[in-house]
């Protein structure tokens, strides 16, 4: 097992630190997508990707990875000041690995490491210097296990330190998950909110104008994952990373990120009542507490097509 050198952090922290244009003009925030993180302990690789698709059936289907949560929000096209970040692959290390520099891409395709199945070879687009609000993906190399690894969290990149691996500089910038940086599983709130996003007129309750607002800082993402097989056909919501990693361990597929809600009662919310028929295999989900002790009472309120398969 070759163990790499990595000459290229310092250059990597050359083209972050170049001054960024204060006049530079920034990405459109309601286009950004979520990069999702996901883990094999077997293969000690990191794994991430904005393609939920590609997320569920080459890597959490079967337990192979498990779901991380969301390691940053980026762009998956060009946008104004950014620039693709690379993604390359080694199948004899199992390690995917992210790059900014256009050199260094070439530099590891050199030492194994080959162009990813990806649009343009990229995970997405991010910020080359801190601007528009973004902040440093930071990252890290272990050379025992030939892993590389990506976090937004200061505190998580020195405990990784502390095991093995070691500091490679920035690999760009972009919107972090949450307050610290960490990546958003059940607990975490995300310092950003897609606040330019509008639903349906049609799907807006009237209010007025006056309700007090709940804190954005503490959304946390509501999890989605659909049964895999025609038994119950039915959609799960959950915003705990660990029961649903447990629920893609069986019948379900990730479907990525439903909502941003609140894990506590806050301002002008109230609680999403969630409800679960065994009999039929249906999580049922609402707001009104009549209904949902009308369907705990009564049973389904959902019938469920029978399993066909
Ligand atoms: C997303 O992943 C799926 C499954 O791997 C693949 O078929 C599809 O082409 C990917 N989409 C994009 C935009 O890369
Ligand atoms: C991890 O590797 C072991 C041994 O190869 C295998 O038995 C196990 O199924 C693997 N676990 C996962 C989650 O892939
Ligand atoms: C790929 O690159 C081409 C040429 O730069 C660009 O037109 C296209 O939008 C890019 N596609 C994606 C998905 O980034
Ligand atoms: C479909 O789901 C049911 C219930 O979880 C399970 O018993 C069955 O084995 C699944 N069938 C297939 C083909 O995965
Ligand atoms: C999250 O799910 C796990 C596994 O199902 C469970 O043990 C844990 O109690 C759940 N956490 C919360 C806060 O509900
Ligand atoms: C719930 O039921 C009570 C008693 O039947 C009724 O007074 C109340 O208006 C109902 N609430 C809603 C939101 O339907």
């Amino acid at each position: 097992m070759t163990v790499l050198s990595c000459p290229l952090s310092s250059l990597l922290l050359t083209v972050a630190l170049v001054l960024a244009d204060p006049t530079s003009s920034c990405a459109d925030t309601s286009s950004l997508i979520t990069l999702f993180r996901a883990y094999s302990g077997n293969a000690s690789d990191h794994f991430y990707t904005t393609n939920v698709s590609e997320l569920d059936n080459d890597a959490l289907l079967g337990g192979t990875y498990t779901f991380e949560g969301e390691a940053t929000f980026l762009w998956s096209t060009s946008q104004p000041s950014t620039i693709p970040l690379f993604r390359l692959y080694n199948q004899d290390f199992v390690d995917h690995f992210y790059t900014m520099s256009s050199d260094e891409v070439l530099e590891m395709i050199d030492q194994g490491w080959a162009y990813d199945n990806t649009p343009n070879h990229t995970a997405g687009y991010v910020y080359p210097y801190s601007i528009c609000g973004a902040a440093p993906i930071y990252r890290l190399f272990n050379p025992e296990s030939v892993d590389h690894f990506y976090t937004m969290n200061i505190a998580e990149s020195q405990d990784a330190m502390k095991d093995g691996y070691q500091d490679q500089g920035i690999a760009g910038f972009a919107m972090l998950p949450s307050v610290d940086g960490s990546a958003v599983k059940d607990s975490a709130g995300p310092f950003f909110l897609p606040s330019t996003m509008t639903a349906l007129p049609e799907s807006q309750e009237t209010a007025t104008s006056s309700s007090a607002c709940a804190d954005n800082a503490n959304v946390v993402p509501l999890l989605r994952a659909y049964a895999r097989n025609g038994t119950g056909q039915d959609h799960f919501y959950t915003t705990n990373s660990s029961e649903m990693n447990a629920a893609l361990l069986t019948t379900y597929s990730f479907e990525g990120d439903a909502a941003f809600v609140w894990s506590t009662q806050e301002a002008s919310t109230v609680p999403l009542y969630r409800l679960f028929n065994q009999n039929v295999n249906d999580h049922f989900y609402t707001i009104d507490a009549n209904e949902s002790n009308e369907a705990l009472s009564s049973g389904p309120r959902v019938q469920v097509p029978p399993d066909t398969s």
